[in-house]
């Protein structure tokens, strides 16, 4: 796709679709609870459709309808085993969370992905579950990987990456697991199962001291169906929040944004950078906190952001990193390593990508620098994105401001938001 520079500002109300992470989790949980549930809003992009391909394989009844869904779930051991292995596309989240869930089934079943999913670190979700006995077998710690159900025993498991993936996986292996099971978490991450297994009335207590978490389940008990409105993805509005800042003369509305406090990060980070952000509108949605986001054209002042808040923002460091570069001053970003290990190494290809934009930006330890761009225009330049839809969408917002931005590989934004380009266009945007 090709970005070209606006003129005259972003304005008027883009549609953001149903968060990711809490689409992922609105269908695997009612496929495992006891009664009909139905989802609204939920995103129909292609790593969420893996995930209910991926049900329908097990056996579980799903209606679908536009956004909407209706799950008939037939309890916690009601899962078949596929005929296929299960396809998971460019999905993290999928594997990870059905890494953990199939480990407690009485079945066996084969977890496969595309390129970048099949390079993904894999041992960080079997190493836990191996400590309650499961039986998983990866390949060189990555997928396929092969995952023998049985009957799992309860322990004490320390989530040792701060990752809301693999505290996930482990929570939903406890579920169908006999016994109390202790999950401890080190550094908060986003809780969106939690908050969705409370709903759903699981035997569950989380314990929160300081930036540690206890999450107690206790296991074997039947969850009882609910109905979802999935808010819509902050992830995917933070494209169009940064667009508007970093363009004059803008002013977007973005309703029903979730704003859970454990993803909330990018807000933070884009306040102490000047960014004029407005929540209206405040209120819970199925216990997540929501609102509508009204951002106008800013002027962004450069900042340094500790390692502490990465675990509250980590898929949005592409964007934030445009936004940088657009500031008055400069930026500096801590304790990125975990963006090496996500669609593609992130944090290379950020580098790469701004350095190619004549953005003066280097990474120490991890840690990443990034100097206010100096030129008004380019003409032509090349993105590299490795199919990241993160690195696509970003890079073709800074096309907005810069010029004329040819980004590869760009099919790949269908992964978390099929909708960007029209949505981008409709106000004001000029991506083709
Ligand atoms: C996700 C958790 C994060 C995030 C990913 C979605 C989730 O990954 O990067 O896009 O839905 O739980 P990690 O938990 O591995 O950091």
């Amino acid at each position: 796709m090709i970005s070209l520079k606006i003129e005259n500002g972003l304005n008027g109300n883009p549609l953001i679709p149903g968060d990711k992470s809490i689409s992922h989790r609105s269908i695997i949980i009612p496929s495992i609870s006891k009664g009909i549930s139905v989802i609204n809003n939920i995103l129909k992009s292609e790593d969420v459709m893996h995930t209910l391909s991926a049900f329908k394989k097990m056996g579980v009844k799903i209606e679908e309808n536009n956004d909407q869904i209706i799950i008939y779930g037939n309890g916690l051991n009601s899962l078949k085993k596929p005929n296929e292995e299960l396809y998971l596309g460019n999905s993290g989240t999928s594997a990870r969370l059905l890494t953990g869930l199939l480990s407690s089934q009485n079945f066996e079943t084969k977890l496969t992905g595309d390129k970048s999913l099949s390079s993904r670190p894999m041992k960080r979700i079997s190493d836990p579950l191996n400590k309650m006995n499961a039986q998983i077998v990866t390949t060189n710690g990555t997928l396929p990987m092969s995952i023998k159900g049985n009957k799992l025993s309860n322990a004490n498991i320390e989530i040792l990456v701060p990752s809301a993936q693999i505290k996930s996986g482990v929570m939903l292996a406890a579920l169908n697991t006999k016994g109390i099971t202790n999950i401890i978490e080190n550094n908060i991450t986003r809780d969106h199962t939690e908050i969705m297994l409370e709903a759903f009335k699981a035997d569950i207590k989380v314990e929160k001291i300081k930036n540690k978490k206890i999450i107690t389940i206790n296991g074997t008990k039947e969850l009882i169906s609910q109905n979802i409105n999935v808010p819509c993805d902050l992830s995917s509005s933070a494209f169009f929040i940064v667009a508007a800042l970093i363009n004059n003369n803008s002013k977007l509305l973005l309703k029903n944004i979730n704003i859970n406090p454990t993803r909330n990060g990018i807000l933070i980070a884009l306040k102490k950078m000047g960014a004029k952000i407005n929540y209206l509108n405040k209120r819970k949605n199925n216990n997540e906190e929501v609102c509508d986001i009204e951002v106008v054209s800013s002027n962004l002042n450069g900042c340094d952001l500790d390692s502490s808040i990465a675990d509250l923002m980590i898929d949005e460091y592409p964007i934030l990193s445009v936004a940088a570069a657009f500031a008055n001053s400069p930026s500096i970003f801590r304790g990125l390593a975990e963006l090496r290990v996500k669609e593609s190494d992130r944090l290379e290809l950020i580098k790469k990508n701004l350095i190619n934009c004549g953005v003066n930006c280097e990474i120490v330890n991890n840690d990443l620098f990034i100097n206010p761009l100096n030129k008004n225009e380019v003409k032509k330049i090349e993105i590299i994105t490795n199919f990241d839809h993160r690195i696509a969408m970003a890079f073709a917002v800074l096309g907005s401001k810069l010029g004329s931005v040819n980004i590869n590989d760009s099919e790949s934004i269908k992964t978390s938001f099929p909708s960007f380009i029209k949505e981008f266009n409709k106000v004001g945007g000029k991506i083709s």
